[in-house]
């Protein structure tokens, strides 16, 4: 059996996340999944057949919201673990500049990375606002608990920015997914959570200069 820092053919692992930073992204994971399915059962009758994952229509509209407060929550603590890796700096506008260097694979031509590269910031701060998009437009069109406090007009408001929000989420997730299966070694950070050296080296130089400057002090 290999030891949790080497990998089965005794090269080392350097730890990327930690088993709360993976149980929190994967929670958020899971509700998001959860809510696309039921989302789009209530949105359009050519998908309602997807209510059945949610034991129908009855329960697909209580349940909803109630995952969605859970997928908010759990993406706010997301958010403050990782906010600090997530600051744009010059060399993250220049990465943007050579986006034909970066969809050409040729990582050595570019600035070096850091924990995150300016593609994965970017797509963060979409994620937050779309997530703010979908609580606040969602609370409004609860019709159980909140939306006959508002006049018709903000409930219809309401109603297609939660749509357009979650557009937006879907459309940022499926990026995501593609991104983390096509530089591969990602998923495995996000589920073993460690790395090799050499995807550290590849992919996030910077960050792994700073891992190894800081395992030697
Ligand atoms: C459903 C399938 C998903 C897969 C396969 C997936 C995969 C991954 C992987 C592999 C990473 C690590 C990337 C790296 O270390 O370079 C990651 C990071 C991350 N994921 Fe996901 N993810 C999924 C869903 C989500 C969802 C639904 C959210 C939030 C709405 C989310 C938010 C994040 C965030 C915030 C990070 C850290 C990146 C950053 O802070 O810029 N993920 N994900």
């Amino acid at each position: 059996m290999s030891s949790p820092n080497r990998d089965k053919d005794g090269n080392p692992l350097i730890q990327r996340y930690t088993k709360n930073d993976r149980s929190n992204h994967w929670v958020t994971a899971i509700c998001f999944v959860l809510l696309a399915v039921s989302g789009l059962a209530m949105f359009h009758p050519a998908t309602s057949w997807l209510a059945v994952f949610l034991g129908g229509g009855q329960w697909t509209r209580i349940l909803h919201p109630f995952i969605g407060l859970v997928m908010f929550v759990s993406f706010a603590l997301l958010v403050v673990r990782f906010w600090h890796h997530n600051h744009i700096d010059a060399a993250d506008k220049q990465w943007l500049r050579q986006m034909d260097d970066v969809l050409n694979n040729r990582e050595d031509k570019l600035p070096k990375i850091g924990m995150y590269n300016a593609g994965q910031k970017l797509l963060f701060f979409v994620l937050i606002a779309s997530m703010c998009g979908l609580l606040l437009s969602g609370i409004v069109i609860w019709r159980a608990y909140f939306a006959f406090y508002f006049p018709i007009e903000v409930v219809r408001f309401a109603a297609l920015l939660h749509a357009f929000s979650a557009f937006v989420l879907i459309c940022s997730i499926i990026v995501h997914i593609y991104a983390a299966f096509w530089v591969k070694g990602s998923i495995g950070a996000m589920v073993r959570g460690t790395v090799t050296y050499g995807w550290a080296r590849k992919h996030h130089p910077r960050w792994f200069e700073e891992v190894v400057r800081k395992s030697q002090d």
